[in-house]
């Protein structure tokens, strides 16, 4: 059975991240019972934002001890596989709706020497990766629309675990469940009942007072 309450995996989110005092923020990631580092990536074309690129990437890449789990919001990611592999990405999630070929790109991803992930949009149904589920490493949902971070989690979602929990277990498959956007104690707690084993926080984890703590809080979960 994949992880369960008591062992969740946590990966803050940069994009939260004071930018002038990366620094410390790695620094504060490393310190912290944090599993991984989510790193957002936004091309301004596939969500309405822009976040950061490779000279950012190079410099958390050099200075985090933990995996980076990467989040690729642009359009076909293929095209920057080898790029993210040198930026020094363990995980690459790619999202279900901005791949034509998402079977190759996912094979393309591990041949890389990275774990291969695929992200779905809150529209998106589980559905849709009946027949690649096995093929890959993690599954991230989405539980807001990407693009921004703050936003409200979508209630929906907790179903969506529940199914998507259903049909990796109905194959036998050791897939992960991620789920991003609006995660907090309670929203974080809801997502780990319903099967969720990664939760990525920003906003819950760096606006916190105290982001050590709120790292243990969702650990903890
Ligand atoms: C949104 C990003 C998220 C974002 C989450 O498109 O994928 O990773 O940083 O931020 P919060 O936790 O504040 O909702
Ligand atoms: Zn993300």
């Amino acid at each position: 059975m994949a992880n369960r309450s008591g062992n969740v995996i946590v990966s803050p989110s940069a994009l939260a991240a004071d930018f002038l005092h990366l620094d410390n923020e790695i620094e504060m990631i490393n310190a912290s019972e944090a599993d991984w580092l989510h790193v957002d990536v936004m091309d301004g074309v596939f969500v309405p934002n822009i976040s950061i690129g490779s000279p950012i990437i190079k410099s958390i890449g050099q200075a985090i001890k933990k995996p980076m789990d990467v989040h690729l919001m642009i359009v076909d990611p293929g095209r920057y596989i080898g790029m993210f592999r040198d930026l020094g990405a363990h995980l690459l999630n790619v999202h279900y709706e901005a791949c034509t070929h998402l079977h190759r790109v996912v094979q393309q991803i591990r041949d890389a020497g990275m774990r291969p992930a695929v992200t779905l949009n809150p529209a998106t149904p589980v559905s849709v990766l009946e027949e690649i589920i096995t093929e890959v490493d993690m599954v991230l949902l989405m539980s807001v629309n990407p693009g921004f971070g703050g936003q409200k989690f979508i209630v929906n979602t907790l179903d969506k675990i529940a199914r998507l929990r259903k049909l990796i277990d109905s194959r036998g498959a050791k897939t992960l469940i991620e789920i991003d956007g609006g995660i907090n104690a309670e929203t974080g707690a809801q997502c780990v009942a319903a099967g969720a084993d990664v939760l990525v926080a920003g906003s819950y984890v760096f606006a916190n007072k105290d982001p050590k703590e709120a790292i243990r809080t969702l650990k903890s979960l």
